[in-house]
């Protein structure tokens, strides 16, 4: 969710009024996702290299993280909508880890679609957190090194109950992934938009996905593989076989 900053210094506003405008946006972005059948939708909300940021930005941020909670979990919860969190949760001031805390236990029955907040968040530290607690139940002898593998990790991770990313988007302008998500976006569709993040609105995310419904997902297979096991029609020059 980029662009907050500039979105609010292109109008002569401070930052934290970028912050608060982006998570009107938020709003309106989960309330399409769910409507439209969107299962999981995870949110880089606070990255754990943004408490680098002026404090002042920081406190603005955790309180925005308040107000969302609270003002929000009504028709959250109505909406069939889970929260969770991936990251570091404990680091956050008390206030800001309660209120999410409450959040994700009045939501926990939704079954609709999951919301996942990624706070104080790093692709980097989770993949790290993750080998670290195989370590250790390797060292007690309740798994052994060959037996790792990809699945095992994952589930060590805090996306261990998530799926993998499908599609991928990043608003601002900049073409980065800024550590979100590296291990389980290996497969994903990138979509980056140059419009801040203030600025993304309902139409922006239908056409996102529209465009993602006509990408054809080879998961490092070839083209015609991928069409005959879906039972579709290919081109024999395609597949070597004419
Ligand atoms: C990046 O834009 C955005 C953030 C670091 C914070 C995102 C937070 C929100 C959208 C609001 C709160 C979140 C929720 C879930 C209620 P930036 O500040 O780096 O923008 P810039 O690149 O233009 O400076």
């Amino acid at each position: 969710m980029d662009g907050n900053g500039r979105w609010a210094q292109q109008r002569g506003l401070e930052r934290v009024d970028g912050h608060a405008e982006g998570a009107r946006a938020v709003r309106d972005a989960v309330e399409t996702a769910a409507r439209i059948g969107v299962g999981y939708l995870t949110l880089y909300a606070f990255s754990n290299a943004n408490w680098a940021r002026p404090r002042a930005e920081v406190e603005a941020l955790m309180r925005l993280l308040v107000d969302f909670a609270r003002r929000e979990r009504s028709e959250l919860r109505a909406q069939g909508i889970r929260v969770n969190v991936i990251g570091q949760l404990e680091e956050l001031p008390t206030s800001t880890r309660h209120a999410v805390e409450e959040l994700i236990a009045y939501t926990a029955d939704g079954d609709r679609m999951t919301l996942s907040l990624a706070l104080s968040y790093g692709g980097r530290a989770d993949i790290v957190e993750a080998a670290r607690a195989l370590a250790v139940r390797a060292r007690a002898g309740l798994v052994l090194p060959e037996e790792i593998d990809e699945s095992s990790l994952h589930r060590e991770m805090s996306t261990g109950s998530l799926p993998d990313v499908d599609l991928l988007i990043r608003t601002g302008g900049e073409t980065r992934l800024s550590d979100f998500l590296l291990f389980e976006a290996a497969y994903a569709e990138l979509v980056f938009l140059p419009l801040m993040w203030p600025d993304f609105r309902p139409a922006t995310l239908l056409e996102a996905i529209t465009a993602y419904g006509r990408k054809e997902r080879r998961f490092g297979k070839t083209s015609a593989q991928v069409q005959l096991a879906e039972g579709r029609s290919f081109d024999p020059v395609d597949t070597g076989l004419s």
